[in-house]
């Protein structure tokens, strides 16, 4: 048997490539005394990984060079002497790009199978759901009757942070890279009103799509779209700053005028999932109810094969996906 690996191998200038990843086969390790082995199921691929790619500071430790890259996945316990896992038992870990991962099993978090596809605890019962659920309803209390303005809207986080704003009676606006992205938001996902920031004039259609100003901007993109909006900020407005994709590859450059926020006395709050792990317990709660009343539809954007990780991870980045992308080991 094999590990297949994907190791980082060279930090990226700009947007990630596949040469900045290696595929190396090594034995599949054997479990020691007290210690957990696992077969991947499933990775998520997700945009904070180029953060880790890169030597700047930030809230978490970088991707180690000649290491496995860094991820989270879903795994099967394949042999165990620790005798809180046993054979069969799904458990979510931080393996990264890897077949096989190995450890004393501290950190494992067992899932439970009946709560709906293993998969979704990378997605909407995991960090991506309570990302949404705790940056739209803690900082951006969106009251019923407001325009919440979401980007990244066809994607994991801005497809259920609009849900959610839905469900809180909002006006939900979506932005996206795609005309297919906008039917998708407007159809499936039921916002009312869908921009498709690369083809149409974001201030016009910002303009007719919320036609109130906007109270609540779920921004997950930063750059031209967080400029369009802020333009349109009502006073009091809240903007849960969430993720900054469109900076992510990018050399610094000038920013949004946020001056506005001042004129708005908005208020502009950064938010990390990592603070409300404790939160979680309450946010299944209410999004298994959702999902079982179909108030809340998922979808994901599944890769198969783990060589193709480097190219489902670049993808990402580059837009291709609709929903939670991640790759089937
Ligand atoms: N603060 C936290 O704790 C936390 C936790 C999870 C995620 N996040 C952040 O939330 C955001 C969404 O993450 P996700 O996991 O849900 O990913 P995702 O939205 O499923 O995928 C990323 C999407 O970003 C969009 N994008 C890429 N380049 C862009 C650009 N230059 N301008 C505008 N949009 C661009 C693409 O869609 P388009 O086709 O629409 O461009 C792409 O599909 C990211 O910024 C991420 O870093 C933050």
């Amino acid at each position: 048997m094999e590990n297949t690996q994907i190791l980082f191998a060279k930090r990226p200038e700009g947007m990630p490539s596949e040469d900045n990843f290696e595929i190396v086969r090594n034995p599949v390790p054997e479990p020691k005394e007290g210690e957990v082995l696992r077969r991947t199921l499933f990775l998520s691929v997700d945009p904070y990984m180029r953060g880790r790619m890169s030597t700047q500071k930030s809230y978490a430790e970088g991707a180690k060079l000649g290491e496995p890259m860094v991820g989270q996945t879903v795994a099967e316990v394949v042999a165990s002497t620790n005798p809180r896992f046993q054979p069969g038992d799904i458990v979510l870990t931080s393996d990264g790009w890897q077949a096989y991962g190995l450890s004393d099993g501290k950190g494992l978090r067992k899932i439970d199978p009946s709560m709906g596809p293993v998969s979704y605890s990378l997605g909407v019962l995991g960090m991506v759901g309570l990302t949404s659920y705790v940056a739209l309803l803690d900082i951006g209390k969106p009251k019923e009757g407001e325009t919440v303005v979401v980007s990244a809207a066809a994607g994991a986080v801005g497809s259920i942070a609009g849900q959610i704003a839905k469900i809180k009676g909002c006006r939900v606006v979506g932005t996206a890279g795609s005309d297919e992205k906008c039917a998708y938001v407007t159809g499936e996902l039921g916002f009312d009103a869908c921009i498709n920031y690369k083809t149409q004039d974001l201030n016009a259609a910002l303009k007719e799509s919320c036609p109130n100003g906007i109270d609540v901007y779920f921004d997950n993109v930063g750059g031209a779209v967080l400029d369009a909006v802020l333009r349109r900020i009502n006073l009091h407005a809240r903007i849960p700053l969430v993720g900054l994709i469109s900076q992510y590859n990018a050399k610094p450059g000038p920013g949004p005028n946020l001056g506005a926020l001042i004129v708005s006395r908005a208020l502009i709050q950064g938010m990390l999932v990592f603070d409300h792990t404790d939160r979680l317990p309450e946010y299944l709660r209410e999004m298994l109810q959702w999902l079982r009343e179909g108030k809340v539809r998922y979808r994901e954007d599944i890769v198969e094969g783990l060589e193709n990780t480097p190219r489902a991870f670049i993808g990402l980045l580059n837009g291709e996906n609709i929903g939670k992308r991640l790759v089937k080991a």
